[in-house]
């Protein structure tokens, strides 16, 4: 059987225009280079939702409408390093609520490092790691019965379509009861001056991250990819709020994936589209949850407006 990357690298580059799913950026190297991006001064994100989680921590825990004496479960979807949920387990470890942390991710040594990581600082809060895919673990976690909270930071929903985003937030939905919360943190539409440079940054990191797409196909598909021969291209609707980037060939080529046994001829100029990059505001998110059993409870922004973490309500 074909491995899914085989698969879905097959589909892409076999369709047009070219595509290639932006799920697998997030190799070894893919990884690295995310966490620079993360601290490149043009890439505001998580900055803007460390600022939340930093100033209005106290605002976040109020918004789940949970008491320190009532147990409850905080799982994170992609906990990643935890640096902004760090912030917000300090105050709740503070305020002694009664609760158990749940970082959910593929990669259990991304899990291990978090655990000590938190540990070293908070060694009163109770990090129960649970490696595997999102809804595999919350249907088991389903069983438990215990208040909900949970966390889908950094606008990685806006790696979806809406339509993938609406069936993702259904099937939450699913795993929850009446009066859990989801905090679903979303980068806001704003003007291109700001949105473009966050994915075009002067160093190249976010170029050198689109790009690695080519060469993880040359090393595990055996392609055949020079990458002096593509570009990086982002672009930014600002009416519709949607970032997309491209891999753009800047020559007439031909380039062979020996695991597929297939060529794909590129001309001068033809895009690959990689990713979208969703920017939100009330009407979208609004639109996204309407035929989900969710409504909107709070909405917490950082200082510059850039940022937003919606509190929604499982009714
Ligand atoms: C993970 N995700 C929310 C990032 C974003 O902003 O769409 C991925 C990224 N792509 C380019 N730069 C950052």
């Amino acid at each position: 059987m074909m491995g899914s990357f085989k698969k879905e690298v097959a589909q892409g580059l076999g369709t047009h225009p070219k595509t290639l799913p932006s799920k697998y950026f997030y190799n070894k190297k893919g990884d690295a280079l995310f966490v620079e991006i993360m601290n490149l001064p043009e890439y505001y994100l998580t900055r803007s939702e460390m600022d939340i989680f930093k100033t209005k921590s106290l605002q976040l825990i109020d918004s789940f409408e949970v008491e320190p004496n009532i147990y409850f479960e905080l799982i994170e979807l992609g906990a990643g390093d935890g640096s902004k949920t760090k912030e917000l387990l300090k105050k709740l470890d503070a305020l002694n609520y009664s609760f158990d942390y749940y970082p959910i991710d593929i990669s259990a040594n991304a899990l291990t490092l978090l655990k000590k990581d938190i540990n070293t600082v908070l060694p009163n809060v109770s990090v129960k790691i649970q490696q595997g895919d999102y809804f595999e673990v919350l249907n088991s976690l389903k069983e438990s019965k215990n208040p909900k909270v949970i966390l889908f930071l950094g606008s990685n929903i806006g790696n979806m379509t809406d339509e993938q985003a609406s069936l993702f937030i259904y099937n939450l939905g699913n795993n929850l009861q009446e009066g859990d919360k989801l905090l679903l943190g979303v980068d806001l539409i704003k003007s291109k001056e700001i949105v473009l440079p966050a994915y075009n940054d002067s160093k190249g990191i976010t170029a050198a991250f689109n790009l690695n797409l080519l060469q993880r196909i040359n090393e595990e598909l055996e392609g055949d990819f020079n990458l002096t021969n593509f570009e990086h291209l982002p672009e930014y609707n600002e009416k519709e709020g949607i970032a997309k980037s491209f891999i753009v060939s800047t020559t007439d080529q031909t380039v062979k994936i020996k695991a597929l046994d297939a060529s794909y001829h590129f001309v001068k100029g033809e895009k690959i589209h990689t990713e979208i990059s969703r920017k939100y505001n009330d009407a979208l998110i609004d639109k996204i949850i309407s035929d989900t059993d969710f409504t909107i409870g709070d909405k917490i922004m950082d200082s510059k407006k850039y940022f937003a973490d919606y509190i929604l309500t499982r009714n």
